[in-house]
């Protein structure tokens, strides 16, 4: 990591210098640990940004031969810190999960831990002494830094020269966070420092172009179909539907019998994509939003297969989530740490899985209209019959992309557990107003006994059944008050 412009934003001045003399510290800390003999155990969430986070601090700490193993959970709470201090490592590094717990940690651990994170927490937490998160050294832990970018630190602090590989799993984090809200979909901040360098040394090349999924590698109608972000209603998941429409539109679709792919195409036979795309978009006011996502830049890795889907960041980072909400996060690691060979094969058939769940929880919510409810701004989706506790995350996303959320928060919630509901929620990029939502559902599941958090545009929590009712009253008024 060298030091960079771009990691400047006008109005805050970021410290890449400061994070970076503070990863060493730790880097040092935990190499002195592991020369007595330490283990070290790697937490992390199953997300793609925790899965790539976690997977770099693995991967370094290997490096240097640390006796290191990584974990992934879902959530980290009190039962889950009882269940990892039984387990007796003697030093824990969390990655994209732990800055709202740190008492909590501390009590459990004493100062046998560190957390890498960037998730917002009070001022006051920032300050502890075992916390490196974004927000401390001035980076928008929302936009331009993700946990893998704050772990790609650690490792370059650890080893910059054997660990320059990993800028490209920093990537693959900051997009699963969808933080590519810079000019043209670019990276910003600390997530453009970790793709500069990723840049410079050929692993990966920037480009302008359309965003769907497998480009160059999927007939044009599938790449249109399998694209979820933005969801696009009667394409997204509509394999058929987005065949007849192309068809229909005059674009040649076959070269001598074989399908052609979106990178075939030329730059005016992309337009027409665009125009047919652009009909299914609904006129509800969004539609020029809904096509500025389908533009932007292509993060293409140069040494993966063509044909397979982790050529392409993004989709890299949707196999990596397919794992983590499949409950198959061991997958996901050992893609990240470099098997392309069966831990491959098998996240891609559980990601056509992930899909058709996917698909029919959305049918679902097509058919029933009483399971969504409308409270001011914000749309509840009540799928305690219908979504599974880890796919809430995955639902709350796409509906927030989706042309009929995107100016909604959209709020879905699951069981979890005997006694306890989760709650995803998102914000629309088309949301009027302004709401920092990690806050929000901070404050709202503390009212009622339960725990919350996460970014500005993408938090959860989990409450007691009991209190659901008096936990969403709580999140409307929030956001009603601004
Ligand atoms: O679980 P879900 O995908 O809805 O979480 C959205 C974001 O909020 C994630 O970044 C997650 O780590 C964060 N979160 C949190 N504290 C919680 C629940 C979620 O920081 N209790």
């Amino acid at each position: 990591m060298v030091a960079s412009e771009a990691a400047t934003t006008p109005d805050r001045l970021s410290d890449q210098g400061a994070l970076f003399e503070r990863a060493r510290d730790e880097a040092r800390h935990l190499l002195d640990l592991s020369r007595k003999g330490a283990r070290v155990l790697v937490v992390t969430h199953i997300d793609a940004d925790g899965l790539s986070s976690g997977s770099i601090a693995f991967s370094a700490l290997a490096r240097k031969g640390v006796a290191v193993s990584v974990r992934a959970i879902p959530d980290l709470d009190l039962k889950a810190i009882e269940r990892l201090r039984a387990d007796k490592f003697d030093f824990y590094l969390f990655t994209d999960l732990g800055s709202g717990l740190l008492g909590e940690l501390s009590k459990a651990f004493g100062e046998r831990f560190a957390v890498l994170d960037h998730h917002q927490v009070p001022e006051a937490d920032l300050r502890h002494p075992r916390l490196i998160n974004a927000w401390n050294f001035g980076y928008d832990g929302g936009v331009e830094a993700c946990s893998s970018t704050m772990a790609y630190a650690f490792a370059m602090a650890l080893d910059d020269w054997e660990n320059a590989d990993l800028s490209q799993l920093a990537i693959v984090g900051a997009l699963g966070d969808r933080q590519d809200k810079g000019e043209g979909r670019m990276l910003t901040g600390l997530n453009k420092v970790a793709l500069d360098d990723a840049v410079s040394r050929g692993l990966v090349s920037a480009t302008n172009d359309l965003l769907f999924f497998g480009r160059e590698t999927r007939p044009v109608h599938e790449a249109v179909a399998m694209s979820y972000t933005p969801f696009i209603q009667g394409l997204s998941g509509a394999k058929d539907a987005a065949l007849a429409a192309l068809t229909t539109s005059g674009l040649r679709l076959k070269e001598g019998g074989r399908w052609r792919t979106l990178g075939e195409l030329s730059n005016e036979e992309k337009q027409k994509v665009v125009e047919v795309v652009s009909g299914f978009i609904a006129s509800a006011g969004h539609g020029a939003d809904v096509l500025k996502d389908l533009l932007g830049t292509v993060y293409t890795f140069v040494f993966e297969d063509p044909l397979t889907p982790l050529r392409d960041a993004r989709e890299f980072s949707s196999v990596l989530n397919a794992c983590g909400r499949m409950d198959r996060a061991d997958l996901g690691v050992s893609i990240c740490i470099g098997d392309r060979e069966s831990a491959l094969s098998s996240a891609l058939s559980l990601m056509a899985e992930y899909r058709s769940k996917l698909n029919k929880a959305l049918q679902r919510l097509q058919q029933e209209e009483d399971k969504v409810a409308t409270q001011g701004n914000v749309m509840v989706v009540m799928g305690e019959e219908f979504i599974e506790e880890r796919m809430t995350g995955s639902v709350s996303s796409l509906l927030a992309s989706s042309d009929r959320f995107r100016d909604k928060l959209v709020l879905v919630r699951a069981r979890s557990g005997e006694s306890d509901l989760k709650f995803s929620s998102r914000i629309g990029d088309s949301f009027p107003g302004k709401v920092n939502l990690g806050e929000v559902m901070r404050a709202a599941a503390e009212s009622v006994g339960g725990v919350g958090g996460g970014h500005s545009m993408a938090a959860g929590a989990k409450v007691p059944f009991a209190r659901r009712d008096e936990f969403t009253r709580l999140v409307v008024e929030r956001v009603a008050a601004g």
